[in-house]
């Protein structure tokens, strides 16, 4: 349940592989909002560009996404055994698909589209209109919600993101190499900070969080300490 009657949005951005979305999740259980996953949303417009030939051998087709916009509609649902929502591309599960190596490949150039972003930040800014919300992502506290009460900007080594992802997918079963999977975290880490459509920056107002030797237990002990000075300060 919520500590405040007063449902605030809470904005947390960051880099590639940080663990954003296990603590984003986290803290949207703790206090009984709904979690949002922005990345999801660009994995699925990825995914569906993959599938309806958009891309093709890595070379995305700026003109061929924006065309299939039009016939993409991205929904949630929860899923009381994960605990989180599940994504859904045209009443389809997506959820498992969105997170190959192969998507992650290219979400980085699909979602620098301007017109990607437009149309997703104002799906992003109708999911949040209700507040009560936690949404992680690149832009949130410096485009989708300026206004956000509560922003945080995650960090980590980038060695140390490797090994984590490293371990989510091979746990998978996904066949991928550490090095393969550091050279595609540097890689988005660049695309993602110079593009020229939102690049990924921490807004003035951020509250950083570098956990890249800390626990979730730890990191949600820091949140809740931030929290509650925030809403009750
Ligand atoms: O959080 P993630 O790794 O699942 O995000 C996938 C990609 O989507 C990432 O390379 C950057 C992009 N992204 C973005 O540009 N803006 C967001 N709000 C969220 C993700």
């Amino acid at each position: 349940m919520s500590d405040t009657k007063h449902k605030i949005i809470i904005a947390v951005d960051g880099f590639s592989s940080c663990g954003k979305s296990t603590f984003a999740k986290a803290i949207a259980a703790r206090l009984g909002y709904i979690f949002i996953d922005t990345g999801a949303m660009y994995r699925a417009v990825t995914l569906h560009a993959l599938e309806h030939g958009a891309i093709r051998s890595g070379m995305v087709d700026e003109e061929a996404v924006v065309k299939l916009l039009d016939r993409i509609s991205i929904t949630f649902r929860f899923n009381p055994e994960r605990g989180a929502s599940d994504i859904y591309v045209n009443g389809d599960l997506a959820e498992g698909k969105i997170r190959t190596i192969e998507v992650s490949n290219c979400v980085s150039r699909v979602s620098a589209i301007p017109e990607v972003r437009r149309r997703l930040v104002a799906l992003q800014q109708e999911m949040g209109r209700r507040r009560g919300v936690v949404m992680d992502g690149r832009d949130i506290g410096t485009v989708v919600f300026p206004d956000a009460e509560l922003k945080l900007f995650m960090t980590a080594d980038p060695a140390v993101r490797a090994q984590r992802r490293y371990k989510e997918l091979t746990a998978k079963g996904d066949q991928v190499t550490l090095e393969e999977i550091e050279r595609n975290i540097r890689e988005r880490d660049k695309i993602d900070m110079t593009r020229a459509v939102s690049p990924l920056r921490q807004a003035d107002d951020a509250v950083v969080l570098d956990n890249s030797h800390m626990s979730v237990d730890e990191q949600m002990a820091w949140f809740m300490d931030l929290y509650h000075r925030r809403t009750q300060g």
